[in-house]
């Protein structure tokens, strides 16, 4: 039967008596298949698997999609059961943030490019909840999408810069049939929207710059925040109306 701990001490009392290697999968809800692929690698190379459920308010640097973003919760728990999660660390933001965010970490260099250059703050917030949330569940390994490119590098630095002791794993993008990237934003968008989204993938693979890219998103009706060649591969993030999607390619794929 899965555990459902609600605040940092029932996690703890929790975290006490397990032994054994223990996999962690950190979420804000709202879980899709790529989500599942993350759990489905955990759950098969650890004795156990925490996932936690935390709409992280410090990473919203827009505060209408804070309030916008889906809450599933009993689906979460239909998905976590499933996979063969051992327990959901589900913290209130109280819990979590004793000190009401006035201690914080930064990364000061890549932090602040691609979508850091759009979203001021944005990867403090993830930083800081994401070294919270290791302090507390304490894993052996932790499994992060490759579709959030920036956000697993900078995590990667942070466990190297800060000497932690676990690993991070990295999980391929789940993608659609037609190759929109699975993600939890999806589903706000409308049917029109959607049929055009997968052009994002489309565009970073075929075209042969990322100026290039960028025009043909543009022109199918996309607001371009960035197109950029980084380190062998192409990484975006535009808007569909309301709806701000990214991806991000190994460069030359495909061609
Ligand atoms: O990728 C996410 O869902 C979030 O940024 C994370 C890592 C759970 C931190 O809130």
């Amino acid at each position: 039967m899965i555990k459902v701990l609600r605040t940092v001490e029932e996690f703890k009392t929790w975290r006490a008596t397990q032994s054994g290697s223990l996999g962690f999968v950190p979420t804000m809800g709202a879980l899709h298949e790529g989500h599942r692929a993350l759990l489905d690698v955990s759950v098969k190379e650890n004795d156990r698997t925490v996932l936690s459920l935390f709409v992280n308010p410090t990473q919203f640097n827009d505060p209408k999609d804070f309030e916008k973003y889906p809450i599933t919760w009993d689906e979460d728990l239909a998905l976590a059961e499933k996979a063969g999660v051992d327990a959901v660390f589900a913290p209130t933001k109280n819990d979590l943030y004793p000190d009401d965010y006035t201690y914080r970490l930064s990364e000061t260099e890549f932090s602040r490019l691609l979508c850091g250059a759009h979203r001021p703050g944005h990867f403090d917030g993830v930083l800081t909840v994401v070294m919270k949330l290791f302090q507390i569940v304490r894993p052996t390994k932790a499994y992060f999408g490759e579709k959030d490119g920036q956000q697993l590098q900078l995590i990667q630095g942070m466990v190297k810069a800060f000497f932690m002791d676990l690993v991070i794993v990295p999980v391929p993008t789940v993608r659609e049939i037609d190759g929109l990237a699975m993600s939890s934003r999806n589903h706000r968008l409308s049917a029109q929207e959607r049929s055009l989204a997968p052009e994002i993938y489309q565009a970073l693979r075929e075209s042969l710059s990322a100026e290039t890219a960028a025009q043909r998103l543009t022109e199918k009706g996309f607001r371009v925040d960035y197109v950029e060649d980084r380190k062998g591969r192409r990484y975006a993030a535009a808007f569909l109306g309301e709806t701000r999607l990214i991806d991000n390619v190994e460069l030359n794929y495909g061609r």
